[in-house]
């Protein structure tokens, strides 16, 4: 099984790339093969809204989301992993999510989705924020929901920690990376 990881924060082994590493460590426990993508290293624009995707469910723009597509056809599962910015979803990851709406044609109009919703293919959303305030891993959670429902992703779980900003900080309470470990576990052998 190959399990695809996307990290959406520009900060290297920050909190959210540190909660990842131990989810994914509970993934490999299982056996699975495991591929993590920083989405900050790639170059991709914003959607542009050019709608050129509504005849074949394709992206027309011509940059790294091209390298994106494929793999995540091919993957067996997709981890989505973002800090909370202004309460939401970091702009690397919401770039990413708007540059499927060819997938959105693919699906509605089209009548041919890249994956399809039998397969129930699984996904899981890991997100960290400096504030306790609830609502926004929730309006996070929610934006990752709705981008799933269009890909034919089954969001199975999601992992959402408040109250962590310095870089590495999430790692101070030994019990935040256990459970990520153990989300992985279960998310693999479930
Ligand atoms: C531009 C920016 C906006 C942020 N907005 C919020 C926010 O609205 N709510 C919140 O709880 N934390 C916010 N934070 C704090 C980060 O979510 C927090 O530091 C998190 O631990 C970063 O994860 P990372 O180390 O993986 O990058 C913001 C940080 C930045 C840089």
């Amino acid at each position: 099984m190959k399990l695809l990881a996307l990290t959406a924060s520009p900060r290297k082994e920050g909190n959210t790339e540190l909660l990842l590493r131990s989810f994914l460590d509970g993934i490999e426990s299982a056996g699975w093969e495991t591929e993590t993508i920083r989405l900050n290293d790639l170059n991709y624009r914003p959607c542009q809204a050019c709608d050129r995707c509504a005849p074949t469910g394709k992206c027309v723009v011509q940059d790294d989301m091209q390298l994106l597509y494929p793999k995540i056809i091919a993957c067996k599962a997709l981890v989505l992993v973002t800090p909370i910015y202004f309460g939401s979803l970091s702009a690397q990851l919401k770039m990413y999510i708007d540059r499927f709406q060819c997938w959105w044609h693919a699906k509605y109009n089209l009548n041919k989705p890249f994956i399809l919703p039998e397969e129930e293919r699984p996904a899981y959303f890991l997100t960290v924020g400096a504030l306790k305030n609830k609502e926004y891993s929730e309006s996070a959670r929610k934006i990752v929901g709705v981008y799933c429902h269009i890909v034919n992703l089954k969001l199975r779980g999601s992992l959402c920690f408040r109250g962590y900003d310095e870089p590495g900080s999430i790692a101070g309470e030994p019990k935040n990376l256990e459970k990520a470990f153990q989300d992985g576990v279960a998310f693999a052998t479930e």
